[in-house]
């Protein structure tokens, strides 16, 4: 389901009046309790993200990206499905880690766990999406090992699905499709360059594996079902389109890879079973490609090569 943005009247005051708990942690999380967490927020997320949680406070304008705006119930870091909200457990870890190359600041050894888990019951209160059950997050299979193999393997698929159209050939952030996206927000917004030595939405095999699964509400981002990773050996390359991206021996290396893999009849053929382990073995490839494109710089040149905004 689109979360379109609510935050009606009648819903603010029955929480003035403490109503009712929204905060219902996950699992052995402590709850957190919308009273302290006001107090929490006011001191330490307001100037940002706005008293009425709409992501307009007073140091908004001189922010890019912008603070999420909290009464669209729209999250980009979660593991529920695409459209869906965040889990207490996602909040939290957005909160404890920070957005790496935004101004979103680490709170984890700034506010205790009680605090976080009362800001996270209190931010919610701001958009009356969270009064539905959470849809369940995701499964996330156990990551298998990469190789160089599954590395060309998901050079591959990252070439097939046109990953490069907004974050470039080589990964950079620099693709063509790329360069005039906004977000829902209608902000610019750039496709991430996966260079970087730190994600958003955190870069372990696991957290790619989300952020492919999931994609990240409010941007051009998209969520992939697995079906998407089932392109059959006998589709066609067209090489004028690649060519936007890749030099003539990366597009025949492409050619050369789809003829070694099932074409349609065969996919057709295959078990519910067989397809899922095709796509998800391409689906971890991929993860192992994207982890191969990071570059370790020291930390000096990061210093001063990334810790900037990256949509301006
Ligand atoms: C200095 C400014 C600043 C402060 C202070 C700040 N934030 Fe943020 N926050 C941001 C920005 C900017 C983003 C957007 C990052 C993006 O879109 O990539 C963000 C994103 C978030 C997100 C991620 C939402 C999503 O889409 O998944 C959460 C949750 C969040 N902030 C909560 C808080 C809480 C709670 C506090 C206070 C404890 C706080 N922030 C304080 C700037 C700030
Ligand atoms: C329509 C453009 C578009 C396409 C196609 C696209 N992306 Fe993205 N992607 C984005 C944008 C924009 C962001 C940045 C979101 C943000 O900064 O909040 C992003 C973010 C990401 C991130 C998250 C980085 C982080 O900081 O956590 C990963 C990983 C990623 N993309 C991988 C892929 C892969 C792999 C594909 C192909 C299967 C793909 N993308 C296709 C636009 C796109």
């Amino acid at each position: 389901m689109m979360r379109t943005g609510t935050g009606n009247a009648m819903y603010a005051a029955m929480i003035a009046a403490g109503f009712f708990a929204v905060a219902q942690a996950d699992g052995t999380l402590p709850t957190g309790l919308i009273g302290r967490g006001e107090q929490v927020y006011q001191k330490d997320c307001a100037a940002c993200h706005g008293d009425l949680g709409n992501g307009a406070g007073p140091a908004a304008r001189f922010l890019s990206p912008k603070p999420r705006n909290f009464s669209t119930g729209m999250y980009k870091f979660r593991s529920t499905p695409s459209g869906e909200l965040p889990t207490d457990a996602d909040l939290l870890r957005v909160l404890e880690s920070g957005v790496p190359g935004t101004q979103m600041p680490p709170w984890k050894g700034i506010l205790t766990l009680q605090e976080r888990m009362d800001v996270i019951a209190y931010i919610k209160t701001f958009s009356s999406d969270f009064l539905e059950a959470p849809a369940a997050p995701i499964a996330i299979p156990e990551p298998p090992p990469s190789t160089p193999a599954s590395v060309t393997e998901g050079k591959m698929v990252y070439m097939l699905m046109e990953c490069w159209s907004c974050h470039g050939g080589k990964g950079k952030g620099n693709g063509k499709s790329g360069q005039t996206l906004k977000d829902d927000w209608g902000q610019k917004i750039l496709s991430w360059n996966l260079t970087r030595s730190s994600y958003k939405g955190g870069n372990d095999p696991a957290a790619l594996y989300r952020t492919f699964t999931t994609g990240l509400n409010g941007t051009p981002m998209p969520a992939y079902a697995l079906d998407g990773f089932l392109i059959s050996g006998d589709a066609a390359v067209d090489p004028a389109k690649y060519s936007e991206a890749y030099p003539a021996a990366e597009i025949d290396q492409l050619k050369d890879w789809l003829r070694t893999q099932p074409p349609e009849a065969s996919l057709q053929k295959m078990s519910a079973e067989q397809r899922s382990a095709l796509g998800e073995r391409r689906k971890w490839a991929l993860v192992h490609y994207i982890r191969s494109l990071i570059v370790n710089r020291n930390y000096f040149v990061r210093m001063f090569t990334e810790d900037t905004e990256i949509t301006r």
